[in-house]
This record gives structure tokens, sequence and C-alpha cells, in this order.
């Protein structure tokens, strides 16, 4: 039976571990070809030589998303190996959370270079291709950060609240191009990075106890439902589905009270 992604060659950005990883393999699983790319190329390596095993028709490439040359040579080289690129997931991402008066200037560049810069770097480099090839698929993985805040996380939701106007932007911007760029927007998934931030808590247990308790159904995502969303709104079961952003957190963002 041919896949959801058959005909699909996707690159995903932070694929080593966690919400990119869980896209990865989903995306594999319904037919596309990808283009891997993280700068922790050690786990990358790792993460990549599994998905071979399974099968899986990739080229990995180690490079960090600020690089924009490093992201260009990534996109041309994968472009070779797999052919050319019909859609991209914006996946990489970094938390950088302060107080705001707290903060340094270097926390501020260092969550913009990755948050947003380097999202755009990837467009950036795949957009002339798609535009020529009649279209294409941009997903930014954003967050629920992009359009509510919570104190002390200043200013990684300044970053996402950015990325959601930039989907918005290249959304309307290349329509008539055949390109859809949308946003998702998860919201807690038990990856690395929430496990790190529940750590950076005295009683860590406590803080994930209390992370569970704000959601409805009393859990938060698994990577692998996030990446559920990813593959239909990368496929063509939503071909209209243009500068939209699609939330998944299990109702968290619209509950106001207890
Ligand atoms: N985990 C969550 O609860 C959650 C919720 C909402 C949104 N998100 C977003 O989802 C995305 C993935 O999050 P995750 O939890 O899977 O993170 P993660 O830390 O588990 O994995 C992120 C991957 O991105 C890579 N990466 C980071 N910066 C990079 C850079 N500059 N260049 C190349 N690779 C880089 C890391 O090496 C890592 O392999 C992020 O954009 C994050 O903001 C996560």
């Amino acid at each position: 039976m041919a896949g959801r992604l058959q005909n699909k060659r996707i690159m995903i950005t932070g694929a080593a571990q966690g919400i990119g990883l869980a896209i990865a393999q989903a995306c594999h699983r319904e037919g596309a070809a990808l283009l891997l790319l993280d700068r922790d190329g050690t786990l990358l390596a790792t993460t990549t030589e599994r998905l071979r095993a399974s099968g899986a028709t990739l080229f990995e490439a180690s490079a960090d998303i600020t690089d924009a040359d490093a992201v260009a040579r990534a996109v041309g080289d994968g472009a070779a190996a797999i052919g050319p690129l019909n859609a991209l997931v914006n996946n990489a991402g970094i938390n950088v959370f302060s107080e705001p008066l707290a903060m340094d200037d270097a926390a501020w560049q260092r969550c913009f270079d990755v948050n947003l810069k380097g999202a755009w770097n990837c467009c950036r480099a795949v957009l002339p291709g798609m535009i020529a090839a009649g279209g294409g698929a941009i997903l930014n993985i954003a967050s629920t950060h992009a359009f509510t805040i919570i104190p002390h996380t200043f200013p990684y939701p300044l970053a996402k609240h950015a990325l959601l106007g930039m989907t918005k932007a290249l959304g309307l911007e290349y329509a008539p191009q055949g390109v859809r760029v949308n946003a998702l927007a998860p919201g807690y998934v038990e990856t690395q990075k929430v496990i790190d931030y529940w750590n950076t808590f005295p009683d860590p247990q406590a803080a994930k106890a209390q992370t569970l308790a704000l959601h409805p159904g009393g859990r938060i995502a698994t990577p692998e439902e996030i990446a559920l969303a990813a593959v239909f709104m990368i496929s063509d079961e939503c071909p209209f589905m243009n500068a939209a952003c699609l939330t998944v957190d299990g109702g968290l963002s619209v509950r106001q009270h207890e």
C-alpha cells in the first residue's frame, strides 16, 4: 500500500532526538525520503543508523541552523542525494528561559538566532527549489508559547510568536507559487528538553506532577502524537491549509482556570 508521503522528500531539522526524530520515523513509515539535519552529529549518526536499518532512504547533515552557509550546503548535497526537496520541517529549537530583567544580551541573541533566524535560514535555502518546482510544504514547529506566555520563560515565547508571524508572512507570499507554510503548536511533549526543564526545579518529580496536572487529560503528549499531526500537515491530505497554526496540546491552552 502506498504511504501517505510517497514522493515527498522532506528536510527535518533537529532530527537526532525528541519531536524531530519522531517526525522522521513517521515520515519514513509513510514512504518519504529524508534529509535529516542536527547540530549534534554524533547523536544524529546513531539515529540515522537505526532508520537506515529499517529501510529509510536518507541523507544526514551535521550542521547548525544558525549557519546559513552550512544549511545551504546541506540542502544542496541532500537534494543531490535524495532528489529535490518538496517539504521542510523546521523543528530544531532551544529553550532560553529567564526573568526578563535577569536576561543578558547573549541569551536574547541565542534564542532568536536558533528559534527564528535558524528557521528562516532553512526556509531561504529550500524555497527557490520549491517555487521552481511549482510547490511544496513548510511546517514550522512553534509552540503554545507562540500565543500564550508563561512567566519567567522570556524571551522564548517572543521568538515563537515571531515564528508564527513568519509562518503567516511566507504562507501569504508564496501561496501563488503553490508553497504552503503552516505551524504546529505543541503544548508539553515528553522529550529531553522538557526533562531538562523539570530538572531545573529543586524537586523535579513535583515539577513534573505540576505540569501533568495543568493538562485536562492529566498527561502530556508523546513525540509520536505530535508526529501524527505533522504527517497530516505535510501530506497532500490538507492542500488548502496555508498560513495556519494547528494546536496539539490536549486542551492545555484553552483552559482558563480550575
Ligand atoms: N518538548 C516540548 O514540550 C515542546 C513543546 C512545544 C514546542 N516544542 C518545540 O519542538 C521542537 C523540538 O523540541 P524537542 O523537545 O524535541 O527538543 P530536543 O531538545 O529534545 O531536540 C531538539 C534537537 O534539535 C537540535 N538542535 C538544537 N539547536 C540546533 C541548531 N541550532 N541547529 C541544529 N540542530 C539543533 C538538538 O541537537 C536536538 O537534537 C523545538 O522547536 C521546540 O521549541 C517542544
